[in-house]
């Protein structure tokens, strides 16, 4: 099973980026610790505010570390709903669709995290004002309530907008995440992680009715549609600008377009609705889901869907990683073989991933500038990335770098192996997205251990069967890099191992990568799958 780590799995301790959205009637305790046991956040869903209800359901969830969400603005009719909740620690409070501001320090009091959820960039604003914790940009393609910003668009923009103003709030994406591919995607975008709706409302743990769920596996994305004559029958009154995603079904082809007529009729409408809801009848009433409904085939437990679309996202974020801005020709980077080690290929982890680019290259090259960008081009690199985008400020500096990186590694001596672990090491030390998401493939490739490699993404203990080169070129750089000289016996053992010539090519591979993730860091230059 594959593990992404992202400063949301940090911030929570999850094993996945994966937060399960606070479902009005639909998320209840099942699901929610369903989706906290698998390694993801699970929010009990807090609607339009049933204390019983909510009682019942953290009883369900039976200890599991849970958070729960509200509708904000009907939250602020019973806000002793709050204190009541926060008395069970939740995790994190999520608030939707209204103003934050009456509640948050109750919610930080409690010691739990303050989610927001956004529709829009003033929605964003709002929620960086409050200080809150994570911001949740939904798009449009959402089931159930939102507004009308696109996912696609959204998600980057709220994501430049955090990191200018407010970099240590983290980002969630929603709306018409279904799979794997939408995680690595909403990661891709600047998210730290996904909130899912629809995909965990078509799990065995939800609490919806089987003829609704027998619906989402016959309908496809265009199968739903946004209306608000859902919230006209069941008579309840969602200030304007939003509306719900529901299926397309007897109910909204007869009300829809035509709201002013069920105003009138409600009085027959509204039961006959509650009526065919309960009854989990697909036609007259409302259906509650997003578009992800085309890329939903099975309704499946919790754990299943989570772990699923983790290892699905490791895979497509390590096949971007291996098809983009690639090694020179016949060195083009390989995927790790299993899953499990497509995780640590990702470079998540590092500090600056997914900030937005400073010291990009220049937006108008000068002549030299632009010759250096040529030569790159044109030469073995293929191209402008890495620390040369930032380098490419400076052409005489990249010329001269590139250079000595063309040395190291055309006319170096080291063998394969020991070169692109020492990269490696650097890369974790200096925590370097770029050339740790460049070098990793070519160190399995090389035939470094994954399990060395793991270690290394991991922090821990490199293995004891480990070839001793190897651990004495990680000794050696970890010893340079925190003290900037190396002790006398890994020098001595050094001088056994390699002899001087091997041994000063060794300090200057460990020096030039070091110089080159300090430049990138500072640049935060985008690791090789976002070039
Ligand atoms: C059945 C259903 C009920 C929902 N109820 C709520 C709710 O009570 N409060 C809330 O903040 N969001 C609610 N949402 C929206 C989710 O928070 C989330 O933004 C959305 O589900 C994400 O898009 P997706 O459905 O495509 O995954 C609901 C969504 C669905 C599908």
């Amino acid at each position: 099973m594959a593990t992404l780590t992202t400063r949301l799995t940090r911030m929570l301790d999850l094993r996945h980026p994966v937060v399960s959205a606070p479902m009005a009637f639909a998320g209840g305790g099942a699901l929610a610790a369903a989706v906290s046991r698998a390694g993801g956040l699970g929010l009990i869903g807090g609607g339009y505010g049933d204390p019983a209800w909510l009682e019942a359901q953290f009883e369900a969830a039976a200890g599991a570390h849970v958070g729960v969400g509200f509708i904000t603005w009907s939250l602020r009719k019973s806000p002793s709903l709050l204190t009541d909740v926060l008395r069970h620690r939740p995790a994190a409070v999520m608030l939707s669709f209204g103003d934050p501001r009456p509640f948050v320090d109750e919610i930080r009091a409690a010691g739990a995290r303050v989610i927001c959820q956004c529709q829009d960039l003033g929605h964003v604003m709002d929620a960086v004002e409050v200080q809150a914790d994570i911001v949740v940009a939904q798009g449009a393609e959402a089931g159930g309530h939102g507004a009308a910003r696109g996912t696609l668009s959204f998600v980057p923009e709220a994501a430049d907008y955090l990191a200018a103003h407010a970099p240590g709030t983290l980002l969630l994406a929603a709306g018409g995440i279904g799979d794997g591919r939408g995680l690595a995607a909403s990661l891709a975008l600047g998210a730290d992680g996904v909130l899912l709706g629809t995909r965990l409302w078509a799990s065995t743990e939800a609490l919806v009715q089987p003829g609704h769920h027998q619906a989402i596996l016959e309908t496809d994305g265009d199968g739903t549609l946004r209306t608000t004559v859902a919230d006209i029958a069941r008579q309840i009154a969602w200030p304007r600008g939003f509306t719900a995603r529901i299926r397309r079904n007897a109910f909204t082809d007869r009300w829809h377009g035509h709201e002013a007529d069920l105003e009138r009729a409600v009085a027959v409408e509204g039961p006959r609705y509650r009526q065919a809801f309960a009854a989990g009848d697909a036609e007259h009433t409302g259906v509650w889901f997003g578009e992800a409904a085309g890329v939903i085939h099975a309704i499946e437990p919790a754990a299943v869907i989570v772990e699923r679309m983790a290892d699905e996202a490791a895979q497509c974020l390590a096949r971007q990683a291996a098809a983009v801005g690639g090694p020179a020709a016949g060195e083009r980077a390989v995927l790790p073989s299993a899953p499990s080690d497509l995780a640590s290929a990702s470079a998540l982890a590092f500090p600056e991933a997914g900030q937005t680019e400073r010291l990009a290259p220049p937006p108008v090259l000068d002549a030299d500038q632009q010759a250096a960008a040529d030569e790159l081009i044109n030469g073995p690199r293929g191209g402008v990335y890495g620390p040369f985008r930032p380098l490419l400020h400076r052409p005489p500096l990249l010329r001269a770098a590139a250079k000595l990186g063309e040395t190291l590694r055309y006319a170096g001596t080291l063998d394969a192996a020991l070169r692109e672990w020492t990269i490696c090491v650097v890369a974790r030390e200096t925590e370097n997205v770029f050339e740790w998401e460049m070098h990793h493939p070519l160190a399995v490739r090389a035939g470094v251990p994954v399990a060395a490699l793991g270690a290394l993404a991991t922090r821990s203990a490199l293995p004891a069967d480990l070839d001793p080169a190897l651990a004495l070129a990680a000794r050696v750089a970890r010893e340079l890099l925190a003290t900037h000289r190396i002790g006398e016996a890994t020098y001595a053992q050094a001088l056994v191992q390699w002899g001087e010539a091997a041994l000063v090519e060794l300090l200057t591979l460990a020096g030039y990568f070091a110089m080159v993730c300090w430049v990138m860091n500072v640049a935060r230059t985008p690791g090789p799958q976002r070039v």
